[in-house]
């Protein structure tokens, strides 16, 4: 009788291991939320070169569904990328 073999997709394996992946995005708590959240109709690099407070972080969330046509993000969601954001691309963050 055949056991089951679990092959897992290459992606998975790859998955978190290239910075590329993520537009430039640093490695954090959030990442891929944010990368997936922000890629769809600009580069998440667009995202990576800013450095912001988080307050203007939060508006730039509140810009992008207001007005340029992104879908309103669960609550949940939504903190974590403000979490990674301004966490992760600061005013303090070296470029
Ligand atoms: C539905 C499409 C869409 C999604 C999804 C989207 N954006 Fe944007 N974003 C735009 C457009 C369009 C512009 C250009 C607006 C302009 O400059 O008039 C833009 C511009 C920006 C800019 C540049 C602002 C500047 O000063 O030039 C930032 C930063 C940004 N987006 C952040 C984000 C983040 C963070 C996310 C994910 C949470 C995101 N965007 C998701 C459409 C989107």
């Amino acid at each position: 009788m055949l056991s089951a073999v679990v092959i897992l997709p290459l992606s998975a394996v790859l998955a978190g291991e290239d910075e590329e992946d993520y537009g430039g995005l640093p490695p954090g708590a959030g990442r891929e939320t944010t990368f997936d959240a922000c890629n769809a109709c600009h580069s998440a690099m667009l995202v990576a070169q800013q450095r912001l407070a988080r307050d203007i972080w939060d508006e730039t969330l509140d810009w992008m569904v207001e007005e340029q046509g992104m879908d309103a993000l669960e609550p949940e969601e939504r903190k974590q990328i403000l979490d990674y954001l301004s966490t992760h691309l600061s005013r303090d963050t070296p470029r």
